[in-house]
């Protein structure tokens, strides 16, 4: 570090706006900085990586979203039925809901969900007399069942498919004439999806007015 012949050096220190670096600490200032910038570069990337869109296998089959649970929580039912004879199951039962943290954050910007959302909602048993637990019912480790909503426009003919991972790590899509598809386009308040039930993006969609019109008739607000 002599001087500034060096064309590298010359280019630099254009770039930082000094004519002279003597000692060539703001040289080295600016390498730190660079490295910093490419480090988070890197780890943004992996992140946008993890949390980013649907995958699919060649045959269509939706790969197992593995960071759902570090994905944004938007409720838990409890015991919830769409029938009003339903079965008793003789145990309790909670639903959770993800979303993706993209898909949440275009919502509580527009109240609309973007291409790419994907929901998972996960079904554990509701158990009640455990450590130290006397009265209420606390969520099993165990998960009884993962369902799956994405909305991917240029793969889905109504924009939306349903998914359920029977066993493990891929699901097939739900054909559309199963009752998933005309329940949620039906009595979902926001773009097929139960935003109703989700505390905190109902008051966003209310405001940005992009309940669905059958839904905006029977809204209580
Ligand atoms: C009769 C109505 C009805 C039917 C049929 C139905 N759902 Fe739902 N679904 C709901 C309700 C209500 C919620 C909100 C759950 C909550 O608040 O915890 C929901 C939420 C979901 C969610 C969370 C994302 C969203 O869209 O809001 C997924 C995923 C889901 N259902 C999958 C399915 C699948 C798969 C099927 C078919 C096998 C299905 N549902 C059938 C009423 C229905």
């Amino acid at each position: 570090m002599q001087g500034i012949d060096s064309p590298v050096q010359d280019t630099a220190l254009a770039w930082v706006g000094v004519r002279s670096d003597p000692t060539g600490m703001l040289i080295k200032t600016k390498s730190i900085l660079v490295c910093a910038i490419i480090i988070l570069s890197a780890a943004a990337f992996r992140y946008a990586a993890q949390t980013s869109g649907p995958e699919y296998t060649g045959d269509g089959q939706l790969k197992f979203p593995e960071h759902y649970r570090e994905w944004v929580y938007l409720t838990s039912g409890f015991d919830m039925s769409y029938s009003p004879n339903a079965m008793q199951m003789g145990h309790h039962m909670f639903d959770n809901v993800f979303v993706n943290p993209e898909a949440y954050d275009a919502f509580m910007k527009t109240g609309k969900w973007p291409d790419k959302t994907t929901f998972v909602l996960e079904a554990r048993r509701g158990l009640d007399k455990g450590s130290i637990n006397q009265v209420g019912s606390y969520q099993s480790e165990e998960v009884m069942g993962i369902e799956a909503h994405v909305k991917d426009e240029s793969r889905f003919a109504g924009k939306w498919a349903f998914f359920r991972f029977d066993d493990g790590k891929l699901a097939k899509m739900i054909p559309t004439s199963a009752d998933c598809y005309s329940c949620h386009a039906t009595r979902g308040a926001v773009d097929t999806t139960f935003v109703q039930f989700y505390p905190t993006l109902m008051p966003v969609a209310r405001s940005k007015g992009t309940l669905s019109p059958q839904y905006k008739g029977v809204d209580r607000h």
